[in-house]
């Protein structure tokens, strides 16, 4: 039992757990401060289990062995822990439900930068397998204020690399690997022999696990179960900084990628994951898909997939992702829940049976077989939809669009915002939302103007000031928040869109396209006068 008195978080962890520089985690008691924070806000620890593993960053296996300690300490009896101590997230959210542990540690801070001056993160998952809700981690930070102990067994650091089992006392720690099961989850949902044989019949792909957790799993199941051609998986090795890539999929940060895929002797089929394994990046031959275009088009072809033949029950998608996917929710005759920005807002609609599809526009897919996105199973949904379809990614976008209409969409972010400003613009367009209904802008009516609020269909909490929704007469959207995950000063978000029906122009550029709409957002938000800025720094 060790002291520290001093109430040491700023303030309440996100929605992906604390997220902090790797040097704030590795001061003296912090990271044991939290994790205790942790474990005395769960509840019992006698008979039940835990799972610890990470995304490989650097002090990656350090945290680990302290988790592990703590847990001994803590009194849980039955300790999983991945071995090297490499697990992506939705491999843990596997883990936790087909083990039945009662949660699970997973030190990693996604997508952010890793290695001694960077990004370091833990997370807390519960027993569904899904980031713990907001009264837990309300709870985990009320206790952090108060925190004065925390309990830590004496013993030496564990070797992670050999698979065994370890018995000290009352509690069996066990080092797992930690591919198998999810590679078994993956061969159950999708037809791996289908794959197999389209790879077989010359089809050929790049993927690029970004130096971070994914390499190994897409390796073993792309490359060994699959059939995919060796060295179809490039950055491969978990690097504990990333091999100082940013290991975010998207078309910046996945550039070389992306550059490959638009070359003339492009493959068929690219795609990338991020640090720990749960965003996506599809790109076919000449044809990035978008994020919310991907989840419509997984989501109109789920069926055709073994482990979804039975058809969808409903999908959802954050409100800030392009409605694309509600068409084809409307066509097929299910439910389309919009959720607030954050996969946690999905996991009561997954337990209740609600939706079997669901996705972000951050890159973000996944379905009901874990609680969290899943890079690998969105590759592996559109690899087993390539094999049954035998068509191009670009035949089935145009298909799609064809079919559906197309909703040009894109994201603009201006970063590292004074936050007075950024809350002068927030409180501006707030004070002017209600005169927004009606009012034209370059001849488009505003149709309705808000700031989202959700009820959750499950547990009927609310929760508010979820954005600012600007609902065009045409269908075209304004969305503007702000960002729950950025470090330093405030991001600003606006998200366009417009709806193009089937019968109308879908081969345009999409800057183009939207260029009406972004200088409508530009009169309405303000943005540039407010903050001085001439132009967004990141536009997806
Ligand atoms: C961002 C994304 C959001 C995602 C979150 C965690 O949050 O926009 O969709 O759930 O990262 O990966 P934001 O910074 O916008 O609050
Ligand atoms: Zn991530």
């Amino acid at each position: 039992m060790k002291i520290n008195t001093k109430p040491f978080l700023d303030q309440k962890p996100g929605t992906n757990g604390l997220r902090k520089k790797s040097k704030i985690f590795m001061q003296k008691n912090y990271l044991e401060n939290y994790l205790q924070s942790i474990f005395d806000s769960i509840g019992k620890k006698q008979g039940e289990t835990i799972i610890i593993g990470g995304d490989g960053r650097f002090f990656n296996e350090k945290a680990i062995n302290i988790a592990i300690k703590m847990a001994i300490a803590n009194g849980f009896s039955k300790i999983l822990v991945a071995q090297n101590g490499l697990l992506s997230t939705p491999a843990a959210s596997n883990l936790i439900r087909i083990k039945g542990a009662k949660g699970g540690l997973i030190f990693s801070a996604s997508h952010n930068v890793g290695g001694k001056n960077g990004d370091f993160g833990v997370k807390y998952n519960i027993a569904n397998g899904g980031p713990a809700p907001e009264i837990l981690t309300d709870k985990i930070f009320l206790r952090t204020r108060e925190i004065d102990r925390y309990f830590i067994a004496d013993c030496a650091d564990f070797d992670l690399q050999n698979l065994r089992k370890i018995q000290l006392s009352e509690v069996e720690i066990e080092i797992i690997d930690s591919i198998r099961d999810y590679a078994l989850l993956m061969e159950k949902l999708f037809d791996f022999n289908k794959i197999a044989k389209f790879f077989a019949n010359g089809f050929n792909m790049c993927f690029d696990a970004m130096n971070a957790v994914n390499g190994p799993y897409a390796k073993y199941i792309l490359e060994e179960m699959v059939g995919a051609k060796k060295n179809t998986v490039k950055n491969a090795i978990p690097l504990e900084d990333f091999g100082g890539l940013h290991p975010d999929p998207n078309l910046i940060y996945a550039k070389e990628l992306y550059d490959l895929m638009m070359a003339e002797n492009a493959p068929d089929f690219g795609a990338a994951t991020d640090g720990d394994g749960d965003r996506n990046l599809i790109i076919g031959k000449n044809c990035f898909v978008t994020p919310p275009d991907s989840l419509a088009i997984l989501a109109a072809n789920l069926h055709l997939i073994k482990g979804y033949k039975a058809g969808i029950r409903g999908i959802a998608r954050s409100m800030p992702t392009s409605m694309a996917a509600d068409r084809v929710a409307e066509f097929l005759g299910v439910e389309i829940y919009e959720t607030p920005t954050g996969w946690k807002f999905f996991g009561n609609l997954l337990d209740g049976g609600k939706i079997s599809i669901c996705g972000e526009e951050s890159f973000g897919t996944g379905s009901d077989h874990v609680r969290e996105k899943d890079g690998l199973w969105a590759v592996l949904a559109w690899l087993n939809i390539l094999a049954v379809k035998r068509q191009s990614v670009k035949e089935i976008v145009t298909e799609h669009w064809q079919k559906f209409g197309r909703n040009y969409y894109t994201r603009h972010d201006y970063e590292e915002i004074a936050k007075d400003k950024a809350e002068k613009l927030i409180e501006n367009l707030e004070k002017k939302l209600n005169s927004l209904k009606g009012q034209q802008f370059a001849g488009l009516e505003v149709a309705l103007a808000d700031n989202f609020a959700y009820q959750d269909p499950i547990d009927g909490s609310i929760s508010e000031n979820q954005g600012f929704r600007i609902l065009f007469a045409n269908g075209a959207r304004i969305i503007v928040r702000k960002s729950g995950t950025g470090t330093i000063g405030a991001t600003i978000r606006i998200y366009i869109e417009h709806y193009e029906p089937p019968t109308g122009k879908l081969f345009l550029n999409t800057q183009y396209v939207l260029e009406k709409m972004i200088n409508i957002a530009k009169e309405i938000v303000e943005i540039e006068k407010i903050t001085d800025r001439k132009a967004p720094d990141i536009i997806t």
